[in-house]
């Protein structure tokens, strides 16, 4: 008795989901989302677990949310999963920070192409163990041709660090003289960043209850929506992404117009 009301309550929530997407869908969809995943710490503080239990449950919720973006019709999802600033943590961690990405791939590669999905870097590749970036650089490889969800991965990425590599780049194209005074404009200054190819994000989303933006996509962040939320990352699910997206839909940007 007691299973069929789960599995009845499971069907529920399903369908509620289903209705939610597809009222959502009716309206403006945000092509690029960026996430700062936070609170996997406090989360697995929350219950006597290491850390490393936190972001491992947190690894689970990028399923989640990738899969669920997929079918809301957004573009690319970028997700902070490692800043420059993160090696500052003790190596166990940091270490299993660096096993996360081959432990997602390694399970969920088949179903991200299944699903049409372009996995991708942004960061600094000097650095990441071999490990690490073999696996990241097999899924980028076998996912380059599908034109689905754009999964761009944050890892060992700091915004400022990014700018002034920028900076260095155009010193030496206008060395070499690809470029001139005159032909530097916002548009060409973000061809030189590292998410070049990729519209700036629409909506910003940061969990834990921290109202900052930890040295993440400064320049790319302008003109974004930002939406805060006190849910750790690990409890995060697709009912509060969907309230993410239903508050953007409220907005109203003006992009410094009237
Ligand atoms: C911040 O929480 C979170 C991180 C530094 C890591 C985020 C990584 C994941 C959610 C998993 C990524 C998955 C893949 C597939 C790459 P925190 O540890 O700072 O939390 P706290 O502020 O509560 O201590």
């Amino acid at each position: 008795m007691f299973e069929k009301i789960k599995l009845w309550r499971k069907k529920k929530s399903s369908s509620n989901l289903r209705e939610r997407i597809e009222m959502i869908k009716k309206r403006e969809i945000p092509a690029h989302v960026a996430v700062i995943m936070d609170g996997n710490g406090r989360w697995a503080r929350k219950r006597n677990l290491p850390r490393i239990a936190g972001h491992k449950e947190g690894m689970m919720v990028v399923r989640k949310i990738s899969r669920i973006a997929g079918e809301l019709g957004i573009k690319t999802l970028t997700l902070y999963a490692f800043s420059t600033e993160n090696w500052k943590r003790p190596k166990t961690e940091v270490d299993f920070l660096m096993k996360l990405p081959q432990d997602y791939l390694n399970d969920y590669l088949p179903e991200l192409i299944e699903e049409n999905v372009q996995v991708r870097m942004m960061g600094s590749k000097q650095n990441l163990p071999k490990h690490t970036l073999n696996a990241l650089e097999k899924a980028i490889q076998e996912t380059k041709n599908n034109n689905g969800l754009i999964l761009n991965f944050a890892l060992n990425y700091g915004s400022r660090t990014e700018i002034i590599e920028a900076v260095k780049h155009i010193i030496r194209d206008s060395r070499d003289g690809k470029i001139g005074e005159d032909g530097l404009n916002e548009e060409i200054f973000s061809q030189y960043l590292m998410s070049n190819n990729l519209p700036d994000p629409d909506l910003l989303i940061r969990t834990s209850g921290e109202i900052r933006l930890s040295n993440f996509m400064l320049w790319q962040l302008a003109y974004t929506e930002f939406w805060f939320t006190d849910v750790l990352w690990p409890d995060f699910n697709e009912q509060f992404f969907l309230d993410a997206i239903e508050e953007f839909q409220k907005r109203q940007r003006r992009f410094g117009g009237v």
